[in-house]
């Protein structure tokens, strides 16, 4: 059984967007800026949109991070967009998900300038996505086929399920591994919530996608020998042994899973990182666009 490791992984790939700063600089051309909007105090999208600051940091981008309260109106924070979107400095901008309740997430991401769509989250970045045109790519699905890339995991003419169909991950992932390119040009089998046999697909499958947001949904029974296994599962379940009162589980049953898995992610340092990384990558392609 081989890790695929999304912790050093994307530290190689930030090291490489490190030193293509550098010489963005060097050249006396523009540092890449990029911003997110936060909307409220859910814990996890802190969490998330303060790793992404700091990975901005790390490599060498300006970020700019815009903190709203909860109570923020659909018309704030349009406004907001409406600034970012206007802002010469701002290379690419993310609004992080979920908003509350009271905000309708598609007018929101309808607002962004598809050009500095870094999440690539707008429907014309979408359809171009769906189309095989150049654009930004969602970065989980991204940091997906980097990682199968990097790790020369074989994708063509293979059976892959993908198990969950949100619009940021289970539906982009299963174009884009179906799609004639690398890390694609495979058989996807999309199954969800109202799949009658989840487990007669993913018994069949030669890599599994888990991302439907059930904490070790998957679990060995259900998968064959030498199978590849992308958790991307990211749930906060409660465990009074540990000091913060919660541990991060994947969608997948890791020690029952692992024994008969080729290759896996871990939880945490699998996925997760990969994402962020994607994120500067996109940011830096917004950059070098303009
Ligand atoms: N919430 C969970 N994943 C993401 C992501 O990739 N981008 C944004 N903006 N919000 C998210």
């Amino acid at each position: 059984m081989v890790l695929l490791d999304g912790k050093k992984t994307s530290s190689d790939l930030k090291d490489e967007i490190a030193i293509a700063v550098k010489q963005l600089k060097a050249d006396g051309k523009k540092t890449p800026h990029l911003a997110a909007i936060l909307v409220g105090t859910d814990g996890a999208s802190m969490t998330y949109v303060n790793s992404k600051v700091k990975a901005c940091e790390l490599v060498g981008f300006n970020s700019t991070l815009i903190d709203l309260p909860e109570s923020t109106s659909e018309e704030q924070l349009l406004h907001e967009i409406e600034l970012l979107n206007n802002d010469t400095d701002i290379d690419g901008f993310i609004v992080q998900l979920p908003l509350p309740k009271h905000i309708d997430e598609q007018k929101v991401l309808m607002a962004v300038n598809p050009d500095k769509d870094v999440d690539g989250f707008h429907p014309v970045n979408v359809g171009k996505m769906a189309l095989d045109l150049p654009t930004f790519l969602p970065a989980t699905p991204y940091g997906i086929l980097e990682l199968l890339e990097r790790y020369k995991v074989e994708t063509s003419g293979k059976n892959v399920v993908v198990i969950g169909r949100s619009h940021i991950v289970g539906r982009p992932m299963s174009i884009l591994l179906s799609q004639k390119r690398s890390a694609g040009n495979a058989t996807v089998t999309l199954v969800h919530s109202l799949t009658k046999d989840i487990k007669a697909f993913t018994l069949n499958a030669d890599i599994i996608v888990a991302a439907l947001g059930i904490p070790e949904f998957l679990t060995g029974d259900m998968v064959k020998d030498g199978v590849t296994i992308i958790d991307v599962g990211i749930t906060r379940v409660d465990d009074a042994t540990r000091p913060r009162g919660y541990r991060i589980a994947g969608d997948v049953h890791f020690e029952s899973v692992s024994k008969k898995a080729g290759y896996i992610t871990p939880v945490p340092g699998g996925v997760g990182p990969m994402t962020i990384a994607m994120l500067l990558k996109n940011t830096l392609l917004a950059c070098e666009r303009r």
